[in-house]
This record gives structure tokens, C-alpha cells and sequence, in this order.
């Protein structure tokens, strides 16, 4: 993307809004084709011959989501028309909101030349947009801010090919690589990646993700991720994602009708490597760490059952009640490796973990809990300027009861009722002090009808750009 103030190409695209001047400027005829309504669209030759392209924003200022879908719906008309190179003016959007807006103008602009099973890298070189109507002065900081949107961008888009791959082209180690591969990529000398394998989960005592993964003959594993740009500081985030490559539920069995989408169940772990993937390129200061239990739950004599107590790397047992509810297990481990190894000073740890909480929220809205305000309050910054939605759950000391075993530390389920909050509390017993936030993303990670422009059907990315903006530095 480059960033001119003079039109150079034929193309041009601007954003109108309802009663702008401009669509009085149109002739009679195209007044009633075009009133600036949000994502109408107009197209026509001006003076030049040069083709214009007029987007709608309608009456009100536009959300950051907002932003984010006119602009990837402009990138997805050039695409459809096969426009590689065009003039986008972004004037009208940074008088409304701002310089900053660029992150999503860019972010957007990403997101819409996105192909499902084509490799995102492919698609995002084949078009060029050229920003316009950016004020002189701000040029320097407009620049900052469309690489940042581009590097969250490439984050969301790197985490939906992951999610998009059938599990039998995405094993456990084979994710694991692939987020090596790309990490490694960047050359970045503050990256330092850790890839446990099987045999020495099980040495280490990661019992819970091992008793989960030896379901398979396809092995689970642990990757580590440290980003340390910041050596000086003591200040640690620790991100958590379940990298369930497929999950049939294990002896309790998933109905064939709830098959559907369960490769999609590493949506957690995906959009971690993202975010640590845009936050590495963009060269951000703060210390982050990735901790990404990956493993299949799967039917063979080495299945866990329902009754049986396992160990865990905290030491704590568990008791298993379903087997369907792998993702809290093999959580519990990496929550614990994050914060007895991996000197993390908060932990937040984002999963494709319950039907409950789609039943709840549906498929735009995520679900949030947190043991600390001030952590809290920070992520709610986070998801403001992200665009993402999310809602908090309670969770009270009666919630706590449901998850007591009679025969070990914990359970792995709770009672009929509160399906998201037991899930969630489970894994907050392994945050011991660390101050914990957890997201729940069963709903919002995948998308059979897209809710906006900037969606495919199938994965969605959800996460990424939330959580790179909590580990942004202030
Ligand atoms: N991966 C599923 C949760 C899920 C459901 C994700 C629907 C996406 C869409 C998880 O492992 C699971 O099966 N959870 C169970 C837990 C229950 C057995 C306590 C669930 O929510 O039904
Ligand atoms: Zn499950
Ligand atoms: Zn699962």
C-alpha cells in the first residue's frame, strides 16, 4: 500500500456519506442510483474516463467494525472486478474518526482480497491499494498505522488458513510446524521457539494434555513461543490457545450432526500464533508468550473414559466425567506450565470451548471471564479498538461448588446449568495468583453465513486483533 495524495490509477474509490455534497455533484440520474446509504455502491466513468467507485457510509460516524467491512467490501469489489492496482480515498474516514483509523482501514482493506484454499499470502500480493487524501502531516503516522493494520490483518488471515485446514493436512505437529515456519520467517532475533513433543510431555508430568492426546495415533505436543523485545522488563502476558486439531468427543461420542466444524477446534491456539505473529512483525515492546497444547481427541484403547482421574501438570487430579470436554484439560497444563515456568505476570487463555456459550451469544458475540479488574478494563480497551464483540459472564463461589469432585481435585464438567462459567473456572484453578482472563470463542470462531463483509464462510479469525491490541504496549 502506498500512501500518495494524487490520484494514479483509473480506479478510484472513495466513501460518501448520505446528503455529502458529492452526491449532489452526481447528474440527475445517478442521484437516484446513489444516496450514500451504509455499503450502497456506485460505479461510473467521471470526466477523465476513469472509473469511480462510490461507497456509502451512511448518516452516523462508523464503528470501527464498521471501517473495517466498507473498506474490505471496497477491496472485495476490486477483487471481483479484478482491479489489481486502485486509488482508495480515505479522507471522509479520518475527518470522522481520526488518523488512527487507518489501522482498520488497512486491516479491512487485507481482509477483503481473503480466497478460502488459497494460501492468504497468495491473494494479498495480487492487489495494491493506494491510500489517498492522507493531510501531509499526518503522512509519517499514517504510514505506522497502515503497517500495523496490515500486520494484524496478516495475523487474522495466517490464523483462518490454520483453522480452514481439514485435520487429516493438520496433525498436531504438522500445526506446529506451520507456526514455526511462519514465526521463523521473520528472522526476528526476540522470537525464541520451543517445541516439546510427546515423549517428553509425559516426562514432564503434563499429564492432562497427554492423557487427552494419546487418544491418537497422531501425538500431541507443546509449543512455546517468547517474545522478548523488552529484556529490562519483568512484565510478562501469557497467551493460552487450545489446539484441539480435531475433536470427535472421544467415547462420549459427538452425534454425527455436531461433526461438523470440528477441525475448527484449534481456533484458539490459531489465533494466538496470529496475534504473536503481527505483534512480532510489527516489532511491538511489551514481553508476550505463547503456550499452545496441541493434540487430537479421539476413539482407541489409549482414550481416556469417563470415571477415570487423571493427573496433571499442576500436580492437581481431575476427575473425567465426559471426554468431550478435552479442551479445559489440556488448557489446565499449558495455564500451569504458563505461570510455574513461564513467569507470566497475567494469563489469558482463548478457546473454542463450549456449545453453551453459542447457544448463548450466537456467533458474533464471545464470551469473557476475568478475576481482575484492572485486567479486565484493559481488555475492554483492547476490544474497543478491535472492533471485536464480547460479553462478560459471572461466575460466583456456587459456580465453584459445581466443578468439586467427591474423588479428586477437580471435575472436568459441572452441573446441567452454566456450561461456559463451570468450563471456564476449571481452568482458572490452574492460574493459582496470576491474574486470568479467559475468552470463550466456540461461537465466534467460524461463521457457516458471514455476519460481515469482511467474513468468509469458515474460519474467522476471531481473537487476533483483540488480543494484539492487549499486548500493544501503551
Ligand atoms: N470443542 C467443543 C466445544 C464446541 C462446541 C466448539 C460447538 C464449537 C462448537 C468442546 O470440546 C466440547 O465438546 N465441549 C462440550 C463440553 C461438555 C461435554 C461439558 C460441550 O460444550 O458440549
Ligand atoms: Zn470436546
Ligand atoms: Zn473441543
Amino acid at each position: 500500500m502506498n500512501t500518495e495524495k494524487q490520484w494514479k490509477n483509473k480506479f478510484q474509490i472513495s466513501f460518501v456519506a448520505e446528503e455529502h455534497q458529492r452526491i449532489q455533484e452526481l447528474s440527475a440520474g445517478l442521484q437516484q442510483l446513489f444516496h450514500g446509504k451504509y455499503l450502497e455502491q456506485l460505479i461510473f466513468e467521471n470526466e477523465e474516463a476513469d472509473m469511480s467507485v462510490y461507497i456509502g457510509i451512511g448518516k452516523e460516524p462508523l464503528t470501527t467494525n464498521q471501517i473495517i467491512e466498507v473498506t474490505a467490501f471496497a477491496s472485495q469489489l476490486m477483487k471481483e472486478y479484478d482491479i489489481k492496482n486502485y486509488d482508495l480515498d480515505v479522507s471522509n474516514l479520518i475527518e470522522q474518526a481520526g488518523i488512527r483509523c487507518l489501522e482498520q482501514v488497512a486491516q479491512g482493506v487485507c481482509l477483503g482480497t481473503f480466497e478460502k484454499y488459497k494460501p492468504y499470502e497468495e491473494s494479498l500480493r495480487a492487489f495494491t491499494a493506494c491510500f489517498c487524501g492522507i493531510p501531509d502531516l499526518e503522512q509519517r503516522k499514517a504510514k505506522a498505522h497502515i503497517a500495523k493494520g496490515q500486520a494484524i490483518a496478516e495475523g487474522i488471515l495466517f490464523a483462518r488458513d490454520l483453522v480452514n485446514c481439514p485435520s487429516n493436512q493438520l496433525k498436531p505437529m504438522e500445526f506446529a510446524g506451520r507456526i514455526m515456519k511462519k514465526l521463523n520467517s521473520l528472522h526476528c532475533k526476540e522470537l525464541k521457539i520451543q517445541l516439546i513433543d510427546a515423549d517428553k510431555l509425559k516426562t514432564m508430568g503434563m499429564d492432562a494434555l497427554y492423557s487427552v492426546g494419546n487418544s491418537s495415533a497422531n501425538p500431541p505436543c507443546f509449543l512455546e513461543i517468547e517474545y522478548t523485545p523488552k529484556p529490562q522488563s519483568k512484565n510478562r502476558m501469557g497467551l493460552v490457545g487450545k489446539g484441539v486439531t480435531v475433536d470427535t468427543g472421544g467415547y462420549c461420542l459427538k452425534p454425527s450432526s455436531s461433526m461438523a466444524g470440528i477441525k475448527g477446534d484449534m481456533a484458539g491456539a490459531a489465533a494466538v500464533a496470529g496475534a504473536i505473529y503481527a505483534l512480532a512483525k510489527n516489532g511491538q515492546k511489551k514481553n508476550v508468550s505463547a503456550f499452545l497444547p496441541m493434540c487430537e481427541n479421539r476413539i482407541s484403547n489409549g482414550s481416556l473414559l469417563p470415571g477415570d482421574v487423571i493427573s496433571s501438570y499442576s500436580g492437581k487430579t481431575i476427575e473425567i466425567m465426559n471426554t468431550d470436554a478435552e479442551g479445559r484439560l489440556i488448557l489446565a497444563d499449558a495455564v500451569s506450565y504458563a505461570v510455574k515456568k513461564g513467569e507470566v505476570t497475567s494469563v489469558l487463555d482463548i478457546a473454542t470451548l463450549t456449545g453453551a456459550v453459542v447457544n448463548m451469544l450466537g456467533f458474533s458475540i464471545a464470551g469473557v471471564l476475568c478475576d481482575r479488574e484492572q485486567l479486565y478494563q484493559q481488555f475492554l480497551k483492547a476490544a474497543k479498538i478491535s472492533g471485536e464483540q464480547y460479553h462478560r459472564l459471572p461466575f460466583k463461589k456456587e459456580h465453584e461448588e459445581m466443578i468439586k469432585s467427591e474423588v479428586a481435585d477437580v471435575k472436568n464438567m459441572g452441573d446441567s446449568c452454566c456450561g461456559t462459567i463451570t468450563a471456564g473456572l476449571f481452568i482458572r484453578e490452574f492460574a493459582e495468583q496470576t491474574p486470568w482472563i479467559h475468552l470463550d470463542i466456540a461461537g465466534t470462531a467460524w461463521v457457516d453465513t458471514p455476519i460481515w463483509k469482511y467474513q468468509k464462510t469458515g474460519a474467522t479469525g476471531a481473537g487476533v486483533s483483540t488480543i494484539y491490541y492487549l499486548c500493544e504496549e501503551e
